[in-house]
């Protein structure tokens, strides 16, 4: 009653749902926080692969920041620049900043493209910077066409505080979940018969959960469409430097220098270092948009999320170091690549199938359909909190993702070792030797009894909240 009267006082933000947090999925984390995994110390604890972080280069950062003491205000060879980088609060950002990461996502797009450093708008992570282009773009009630599967992450950040809507586009597992013309017609107009004005398209290339890229035809198809009905087009792009086999990668930024119709005006890209480098504690969040309007807005609304001048000011060196960059690059996406063959490989041997079209990411999408005990949702969770508690794997069901189809389930490969990759591989060739061999496993699992199913596509919940309190801890960590 006393909490109830409380909640009165609050806004509707504050006393409501929106960020997800009590969501049913934080039983994966729940399970992974309470009995971490730790190959000595805790090696029948939980492995945490539902973390897309890009773990496997800290050596490459280590040895540049040791070769490099002048790029840290707090070491004696920077420590002079400590008074003008503290005292720095313009939300342009440090000059150097902005051309240095300019000249990176150039980079990471193999310099087919140019990007101008003045058009890069600074924020807190991509979240950051997907809530400052919702704010931008659309009013509250308005939409935004989202393909599935996508990241959850996207539910909180374009929506919770802005009002704006989300609508999952179509897909499926037949095309290898291509984004196709005809889904996307499909969306918009049942948006129009709900009377829901769509303000814009959010792509993600290469997509997370999927680890698959845009091909030029469908990017070109896509920007037909957003020309077409006038809409705008938001290209997250956070995973451009994850491609780690051919065909490359192709940015949005690459299709607009074709010789192709598009009101440039409509065109926003989000980019951030979070996946890239693997830095998503660092917040370097980007838009970089076509829009001049939207440059000057966004660019004042970043007040409320700046990445911090000692960061700017890292960062500044770090990127302009084109040999180490060059270096960084290559060696991420060889690791990746070996990761990935290793995983796919390990699954292969018990007859897991993986997204064959994937060549990028630092997550595998996995199908287990075939394990399933009915071809629906319950049963996608059924299983999924099989593998928390008895295989003990914190993977992401499809269904958190907007999945159209039960029984794919992610599985993140670059937040750990070769060693507990090991662990997590034999961990799942015995649970589906297991499953096999007892035809029936359901009837055998103890928990069962237990199960709170929840409906299959649940849009306004997510699994794997970033930034989200870890339960009973006053900690706050990132989780993507
Ligand atoms: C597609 C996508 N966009 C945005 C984010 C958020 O990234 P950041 O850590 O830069 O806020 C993530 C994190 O997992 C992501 O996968």
């Amino acid at each position: 009653m006393v909490f109830k009267l409380n909640n009165l006082l609050l806004s509707r933000i504050a006393s409501g749902n929106g960020h997800g947090e009590d969501s049913p999925y934080f039983e994966g984390w729940k399970a992974y926080d309470s009995n971490p995994h730790h190959l000595t110390e805790n090696p029948n604890g939980v492995i945490q692969m539902g973390l897309a972080e890009n773990q496997l280069c800290f050596d490459l950062i280590q040895d540049w920041l040791k070769n490099n003491p002048k790029a840290s205000i707090c070491t004696p060879e920077g420590v002079n620049e400590f008074r003008e980088v503290a005292l720095f609060q313009d939300y342009h950002g440090l000059p150097e900043f902005r051309n240095a990461v300019a000249k990176f996502m150039e980079k990471v797009r193999g310099n087919k493209v140019t990007f101008d450093p003045d058009r890069i708008v600074m924020n807190g992570g991509a979240t950051g910077a997907h809530e400052t282009i919702a704010f931008c773009l659309a009013d509250p009630g308005e939409a935004f066409l989202v393909p599935t599967p996508y990241y959850p992450g996207f539910d909180r950040d374009l929506r919770w505080r802005t009002g704006v809507k989300l609508i999952p586009v179509d897909s499926e597992s037949s095309n290898n979940f291509k984004v196709t013309r005809e889904a996307l017609e499909n969306a918009y107009e049942m948006a129009k018969l709900d009377n829901i004005k769509v303000k814009g398209l959010l792509i993600t290339n290469p997509s997370n959960p999927l680890g698959t890229m845009l091909d030029r035809e469908t990017l070109r198809s896509i920007v037909s469409f957003i020309n077409e009905k006038n809409i705008h087009l938001v290209c997250d792009e956070i995973y451009a430097a994850t491609v780690f086999s051919q065909p490359d990668f192709i940015s949005i930024a690459e299709i607009l220098q074709e010789d192709i119709e598009c009101n440039l005006d409509l065109v926003h890209i989000v980019y951030s270092l979070s996946k890239d480098m693997g830095f998503p504690g660092l917040r370097v969040g980007i838009i970089y948009s076509y829009n001049d309007a939207v440059v000057s807005c966004a660019r004042k609304m970043s007040s409320f999320g700046l990445v911090s001048s000692q960061t700017q000011h890292m960062i500044a060196s770090m990127l302009s170091d084109d040999e180490f960059v060059g270096k960084f690059i290559r060696k991420s996406k060889r690791r990746l690549a070996a990761r990935h063959r290793v995983f796919t490989y390990g699954l292969a041997q018990v007859s897991i199938k993986c997204l064959t079209t994937s060549n990028a990411g630092l997550f595998l999408w996995m199908d287990l359909s075939g394990l399933l005990e009915e071809k629906t949702f319950e049963a996608e969770m059924a299983l999924w909190r099989v593998i928390i508690h008895e295989v003990k794997l914190n993977v992401s069901p499809g269904c958190s993702f907007h999945c159209p189809e039960p029984g794919w389930f992610r599985v993140c490969f670059a937040n750990m070792d070769d060693q507990t990759m090991q662990v997590a591989l034999s961990r799942i060739r015995t649970f589906v030797n297991k499953d096999v061999d007892t035809k029936k496993p359901k009837k055998t699992l103890r928990w069962q009894g237990s199960l709170k199913l929840n409906s299959p596509r649940i849009y306004d919940d997510f699994i794997n909240s970033p930034h989200s309190p870890i339960p009973q801890s006053p900690l706050v960590r990132a989780r993507t």
